[in-house]
């Protein structure tokens, strides 16, 4: 059976201040007005998956997660399905968050359960072709490989993973290399020699095929995933992790599990896709005027300016003179910086939790 896993974690920093520690990156109403969590559900349902929906979240994030739910239900007519939940009581990054989905799955559904990993922060508009491509990748998730969805890059990105592609095997390709965030450098050799993809960030994998490489790889995220599964409280549908969680190193499963295992897989998302990560994939949303000024203003004046991203949704906003600036405003916080180095922004973040 296929269970789809939406992984909801991140406090997407890069997107301050839109994104806060208290109301993070999934739940930010794009330009749409809907959210990024709300958009994943939706696609899980039009997967037309009929076993359960687990959404692994911090116990913070709880209550938000499932009024969104539900408001997601009521705007769009459809029925929820089941939904569960587990919740952490500290983020510890993607590896410690997939190891306990993977020991919930194994106990729900036996071993041989395909898990889809969904962030919760993606943008995908083509459901269509996404449907196709993780029907390939449970194909191979069924034969024991731990699959990921290879995006054509298009810019030497070092916010990403990258797969360099091997041998076909099934609908996809065998992985010869993963590399999770190269340097700058090794980014640009990657693009310029056409042999790798970017990593989407999404996983497909059986429950049974991701503890074995968890016991060969990170054998102490598996301790600690399984200490605090099995005290973890139940009450209906959520599942409370215990707090043995928090001894979990902190690790993401690109480090922890990619880069090392041997049985990896890439398919082809052969879909738009869009990741949201920092400002310059934000405002891809918003309006471009002729001058690459992207606006999501109340009103705005742009005077001699160009290439410059305005998030203002409750001021007029004018501009005079500059280029490739970021301008986002929100009722307590402003940020101008640099639109070039919009990866930086979590610096800020950074900062200023130091300085607390
Ligand atoms: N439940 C839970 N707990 N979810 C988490 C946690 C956690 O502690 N940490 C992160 N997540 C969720 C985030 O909310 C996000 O949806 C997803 O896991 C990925 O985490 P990011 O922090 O956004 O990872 P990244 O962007 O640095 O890198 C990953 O995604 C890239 C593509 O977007 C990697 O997989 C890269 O290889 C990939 O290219
Ligand atoms: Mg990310």
């Amino acid at each position: 059976s296929l269970v789809p896993v939406i992984l909801s974690g991140g406090t997407g920093s890069r997107l301050w201040p839109l994104s806060r520690k208290s109301f993070p990156k999934p739940f930010v109403a794009l330009p749409d007005g809907e959210n990024l969590i709300q958009k994943t559900l939706h696609r899980i349902i039009n997967l037309g998956a009929e076993g359960p929906i687990l959404t692994v979240t911090n116990r913070d994030y709880y209550f938000l997660t499932r009024d969104t739910y539900a408001a997601c239900a009521k705007t769009r007519h459809c029925k929820i399905p089941d939904a569960h939940y587990l919740l952490e009581p500290e983020g510890r990054n993607t590896t410690p968050a997939m190891a306990a989905a993977a020991l919930w799955a194994r106990e729900m559904e036996g071993d041989d359960a395909v898990l889809l990993f969904l962030p919760a922060d993606h943008l995908i508009a083509d459901e269509a072709r996404f449907g196709a491509a993780v029907r390939s990748a449970a194909a191979l998730a069924g034969q024991g490989y731990l699959v990921t969805f290879g995006v054509t890059p298009t810019a030497p990105e070092t916010g990403y993973g990258y797969i360099q592609a091997g041998e076909s095997l099934g609908a996809g390709r065998q992985v010869v290399r993963f590399v999770e965030k190269p340097n700058a450098a090794t980014a640009r050799d990657y693009l310029t020699s056409g042999d790798y993809l970017w990593n989407s960030g999404m996983f497909c994998m059986q429950a049974g095929s991701l503890l074995t490489a968890l016991k060969d790889h990170a054998p102490a995220i598996l301790a600690a995933a399984s200490a605090a599964t099995a005290s973890a409280t139940r009450n209906g549908d959520t599942w409370e992790l215990g707090e043995e969680f928090a001894a979990a190193p902190d690790i993401s499963i690109d480090y922890a599990v990619m880069e090392k295992a041997a049985n990896v897989a890439v398919v082809r998302a052969d879909f738009d896709w869009n990741d949201l990560g920092a400002w310059t994939g934000y405002s891809a949303l918003m309006r471009e005027d002729e001058n690459g000024n992207q606006i999501h203003a109340h009103d705005s004046l742009f005077i001699d300016a160009q290439r410059c991203v305005v998030h203002s949704p409750d001021r007029l906003t004018a501009v005079l003179g500059l280029r490739d600036v970021l301008i986002i405003d929100t009722p307590d916080a402003l940020l101008i910086a640099d639109r070039r180095r919009d990866q930086e922004v979590k610096t800020i973040v950074e900062r200023l939790k130091a300085r607390k």
